[in-house]
């Protein structure tokens, strides 16, 4: 693993450390920004799996990358599905939790839980824990600027006594990420474990993130605002590249360093007030190993 400092700094930053002999498992690798995180990974010499619920869509990914790759199917959303991966994946050095769904109207996971918070959060906190045993290095989490505008009404999880808006669900999922992150690095800590989590964020990128949720209004300005806003998806993967391969400290939070976050190179940055909040961080562990069953993994 390349050590550059402790601190990430800003400017360009291009050349990630080489990772041969590294394994790395990518959820979400089959567009948008897994699809270049396990690309540029791939060519600095490490072997990823395309963790994908779309596992021809993900082999035609594999075909396109270069370098060493192999697909597994993987619902994040669906908790059989995670515990059916976890189960075979084998030993990995660095876990990217970085599928996600955006803006959706109302719908439930298979488990009966709101599909965006199932896959954003709770999918993604089961695999973590079921593989930490099996993890080498660390936990990289995905999150979005738009934890800053996410309410968590832990005793509504379920959306089911507030009138639901699927941006708000959105946020909130995001918001939940950041959380996770930081109870997951305590956790580790004073469990005495060198494993540590980080987290990424990809400003405003290019993907087709903002056409899967139904949504006609955010639909438009994904067309027609990303492409001149945001950055090729190459340039928002550089953030989750960092987290995952730099020697940054437990629960550093990485992102673009210019417009409000919005467009750059990957530098450290902050978080909101309600993601900083340790007593919210454990009650929404404790909440959601009870919808998932799954515990702190060591
Ligand atoms: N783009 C941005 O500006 C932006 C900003 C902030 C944060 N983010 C975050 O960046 C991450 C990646 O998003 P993106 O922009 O790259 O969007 P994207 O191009 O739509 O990619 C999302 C990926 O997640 C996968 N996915 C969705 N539901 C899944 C499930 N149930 N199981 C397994 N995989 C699933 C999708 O698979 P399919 O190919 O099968 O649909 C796709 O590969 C997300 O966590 C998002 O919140 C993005």
């Amino acid at each position: 693993m390349g050590v550059l400092s402790s601190r990430p700094r800003v400017g360009p930053w291009v050349d990630p450390p080489r990772q041969d002999g590294r394994r790395f498992v990518v959820t979400g690798a089959s567009s948008g920004v897994g699809l270049m995180t396990a690309r540029i990974l791939a060519h600095r010499g490490a072997h990823v799996v395309l963790a994908v619920r779309d596992v021809a869509k993900g082999e035609q990914v594999a075909a396109s990358i270069g370098g060493s790759s192999e697909v597994r199917r993987l619902d994040v959303a669906d908790l059989s599905s995670v515990r059916a991966f976890a189960a075979e994946v084998g030993s990995v050095d660095v876990l990217v939790n970085n599928a996600g769904v955006m803006g959706l109207p109302f719908a439930r996971s298979v488990d009966g839980f709101e599909l965006q918070l199932a896959t954003n959060h709770l999918g993604h906190f089961a695999l973590a824990n079921l593989l930490l045993p099996r993890i080498g290095d660390r936990v990289v989490v995905v999150s979005s600027r738009a934890h800053h505008t996410g309410d968590l009404d832990l005793s509504d999880l379920d959306w089911s006594r507030r009138g639901y808006q699927g941006y708000a669900a959105y946020a909130a999922s995001k918001l939940a990420n950041l959380l996770f992150l930081a109870e997951l690095q305590r956790r580790l800590t004073a469990a005495g474990s060198t494993l540590r989590a980080t987290g990424a964020h990809p400003g405003s990128t290019y993907t087709g993130i903002t056409q899967s949720g139904g949504n006609p209004v955010l639909a438009w300005i994904g067309r027609h605002g990303h492409p001149l806003v945001g950055m090729p998806p190459w340039r928002g993967a550089l953030p989750s590249v960092y987290a995952a391969t730099m020697d940054v400290p437990g629960n550093t939070f990485v992102g673009p360093h210019a417009l409000g976050e919005m467009y750059g190179w990957p530098t450290s940055v902050g978080r909101s007030r309600s993601a900083l909040d340790p007593d919210l961080a454990r009650r929404l562990w404790e909440a959601s190993e009870a919808m998932t069953g799954v515990g702190f993994g060591l």
